[in-house]
């Protein structure tokens, strides 16, 4: 039995313009998918979801197989969940070179689904490593990054940029442009998630900005001057100390380049009502500044405030269903338990993949 876990994550900025080949700054947060995977005798993959925002199932299959648990949860966040799990499976079998390796796999995970905090490519970051270690093919951390951006690839039919998968890997804030993906220096940024209790369709809305921006020229230029304030946002952070805690003036700085960006986002159609009113309820409580994270349509925002005031308010928001503080984490994808640590150990820390 093999165990391995990968943090989800927030955008600082630069979602949906990432995917036009402009920088993003993701930071991978201390909320972690768990993955347990056991090698079977057949070719059969069984999946246990323990807390995918669902209730819980259960569902076993072999190739041609259906997918379908006998519990009634909904059918598309299921298949978005097995898919997932599916998509690792593939590149793990492909990786160790053992097409026909079956599986007991179960999922734990402390993210919510499809909530802008990069549930899925923890859950594929976490599930590739625990399966080729168990079939005791390790990766490192390169090549994990780049098998789980092909996993998110394939489920998503294109529409995936590298900035999910590579922050789960390798951990810490990260700067993504097009296939050009690094880790960069950053202080522990006082992060304060909203989350709102639903989630978006990333495919849908990432298709949506795509129309928007081939058919009014505003949008096209939104997408470019997201691309400014990240790489404003970027200055700002290299000349940051890392070790030290972040003084006022460099939070101050961020947070305006934050709200920037929350309102580019909302031209793009991204947002939503819930979204929004979480934003304005931060802003209010006199968070640094605050946006939405990842696709939109509904999920989850973050905000800067090292006060207890933006969690204050946000709890009291209707619109509110969860707030959390979220630590930097610097570690990204790690062997759990002792079965196998060393392995772990042995992986190169990578950092940039062109
Ligand atoms: O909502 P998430 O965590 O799947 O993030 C999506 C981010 C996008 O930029 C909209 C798409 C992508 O793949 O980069």
């Amino acid at each position: 039995m093999t165990v391995s876990s990968a943090p989800g994550k927030v955008y600082l900025f630069g979602e949906h313009a990432v995917v036009y080949g402009e920088p993003a700054v993701p930071c991978a947060i201390e909320r972690r998918a768990t993955v347990t995977v056991e090698a079977r005798e057949d070719d059969h993959i069984r999946v246990e979801a323990q807390d995918l925002s669902l209730d819980g199932f259960t569902v076993e299959y072999a190739d041609g197989t259906d997918h379908r648990p006998d519990v009634d949860v909904p059918a598309g966040l299921v298949d978005a969940a097995v898919g997932y799990v599916d998509a690792a499976v593939e590149q793990a079998r492909e990786a160790a070179g053992a097409p026909s390796a079956g599986f007991d796999i179960t999922v734990e995970s402390e993210i919510p689904l499809g909530a802008g905090l990069g549930s899925s490519a923890a859950v594929v970051v976490a599930g590739i490593d625990a399966a080729t270690r168990e079939l005791g093919e390790p990766l490192d951390r390169t090549e994990l990054a780049d098998r789980a951006y092909r996993a998110e690839y394939d489920v998503q039919e294109g529409q995936a940029s590298r900035a999910d998968t590579f922050c789960s890997t390798m951990g810490g804030a990260v700067r993504v442009e097009g296939d050009d993906c690094r880790r960069i220096d950053a202080p522990n940024l006082p992060f304060v998630v909203g989350f709102d209790g639903g989630a978006g369709d990333t495919g849908e809305l990432v298709a949506g900005v795509r129309q928007l921006r081939d058919e009014y020229d505003f949008a096209a230029d939104t997408v470019e001057n997201i691309g400014d304030i990240v790489r404003a946002g970027e200055s700002r952070l290299a000349a940051a100390d890392p070790s030290a805690d972040p003084d006022e003036e460099l939070l101050a700085e961020l947070g305006r380049l934050m709200d920037f960006d929350h309102g580019l986002l909302e031209a793009l159609g991204v947002s939503s009502r819930t979204l929004d009113n979480m934003v304005w309820a931060a802003r209010e409580a006199g968070a640094h500044g605050a946006k939405l994270t990842g696709a939109g349509g509904g999920g989850c925002i973050v905000a800067l405030d090292e006060t207890p005031e933006t969690s204050t308010a946000l709890r009291y928001t209707a619109e509110c269903h969860d707030v959390f503080r979220a630590e930097l984490d610097r570690e990204g994808v790690r062997a759990e338990g002792a079965t196998d640590g060393a392995a772990s150990d042995k992986r190169g820390t990578g950092g940039e993949v062109t």
